[in-house]
């Protein structure tokens, strides 16, 4: 297929072009670069030996959108495009909506103009908010989230269904990811954020590489088994593979479906930290911090759906994830 890829540069978007390619797929990335990196481009070419089309492009931009599809003829979209730190989304909602929603309408009317049915979404955990008990299933409500950027992720899945039942001959496919964290083997790919990163694994790989002096673990006081939050981590080339599948799922189907991607276990921040301390031979400099605001107790993933609808599955463990993430952050310029 000709697959469109739009925030192709980004962390999960670039290990999800290289399973494409892999596969034998055609893919054009578009990205604005906003948070990502123009040498992601040619590590994938490294990696994989394959050509790609790439344009440097904000997709709310219908008329280059328009020349993208007039160039080539798209027969699939994975839309990761949108910004995605939760802090900064409170800061800064107008932007939040203002980009996310445009990109996906833009994007959902070029495709309707050129007949092309076929979207993944990178939706997220965050669309079953506060309320719902865990593990999280795709029929529980998904309708409440606790920052701009989630409030996103609910307003897009609700754009889209709303979408599909005024053309039921399309297919959404509504991917609702966990914690993805991992990065690829050839420690070409992976989690490199702008500034000092918020996510729990990117700022471990600093602390360990010395650019940060330690960690805080927020919270060691939460109702679970070591009292530290519970998440459900996934290695983001198995969510990769989930992506591949959807699509595969997609190109035969038409409606739209949530599908949760993770694993199917909880593990505890401490958990991850001591995994990480002992696949990678150090010790890491952490102190168990306040409560940081917004953080729920514990949530993971039922991931039947996944396997019953696409036959995917996680496969990496969580001494792989630690170990490629290190792999990674050893060598990363920031
Ligand atoms: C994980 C755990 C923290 C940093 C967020 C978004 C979600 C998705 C993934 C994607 C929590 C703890 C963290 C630190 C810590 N978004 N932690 N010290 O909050 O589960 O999910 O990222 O784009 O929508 O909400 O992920 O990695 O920030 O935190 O103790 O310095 O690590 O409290 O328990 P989170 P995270």
């Amino acid at each position: 297929m000709n697959v469109l890829v739009t925030g192709g540069a980004g962390y999960i978007g670039s290990h999800t072009v290289v399973e494409l390619l892999r596969s034998g797929h055609e893919v054009v990335v578009v990205d604005d670069l906003s948070n990502a990196k123009i040498e992601v481009i040619d590590r994938i070419k490294e990696i994989t030996g394959k050509r790609l089309h790439f344009y440097w492009i904000d997709c709310a931009d219908k008329e280059k959108l328009w020349d993208i599809f007039r160039n080539h003829s798209v027969d699939a979209v994975i839309h990761f495009a949108g910004f995605k730190a939760v802090g900064e989304s409170v800061q800064k909602p107008l932007q939040y909506y203002r980009n996310n929603l445009d990109s996906t309408m833009t994007l959902l009317e070029v495709m309707e103009e050129f007949g092309c049915k076929k979207l993944v979404f990178s939706s997220s955990a965050t669309v079953y908010g506060p309320n719902n008990p865990h593990p999280y299933k795709e029929d529980m409500p998904a309708i409440q989230s606790s920052s701009p950027y989630g409030w996103t992720k609910v307003m897009i899945e609700r754009i889209l269904t709303d979408y599909v039942t005024a053309h039921p001959d399309f297919c959404a496919i509504l991917l609702r990811y966990f914690n993805p964290i991992g990065a690829h083997e050839s420690g070409l790919l992976g989690d490199d954020p702008n500034g000092i990163p918020n996510n729990l694994m990117p700022f471990i790989g600093r602390v360990a590489a010395g650019k940060l002096e330690k960690l805080t673990i927020f919270g060691g006081d939460y109702d679970t088994p070591d009292g530290t939050c519970q998440r459900d981590y996934l290695h983001v080339v198995d969510l990769a593979v989930g992506h591949l599948k959807a699509l595969e799922y997609a190109a035969k189907h038409e409606g739209v479906e949530a599908i949760n991607l993770g694993t199917g276990n909880g593990i505890s921040v401490l958990e991850l930290v001591t995994a990480f301390e002992k696949v990678n031979n150090m010790k890491l400099p952490y102190v168990i911090g306040p409560r940081r605001d917004g953080d729920l107790p514990a949530f993971w993933a039922d991931a039947t759906k996944a396997k019953e609808l696409l036959g995917w599955e996680a496969t990496h463990t969580v001494e792989d994830m630690c170990r490629s993430s290190w792999n990674f952050a050893k060598n990363a310029s920031t």
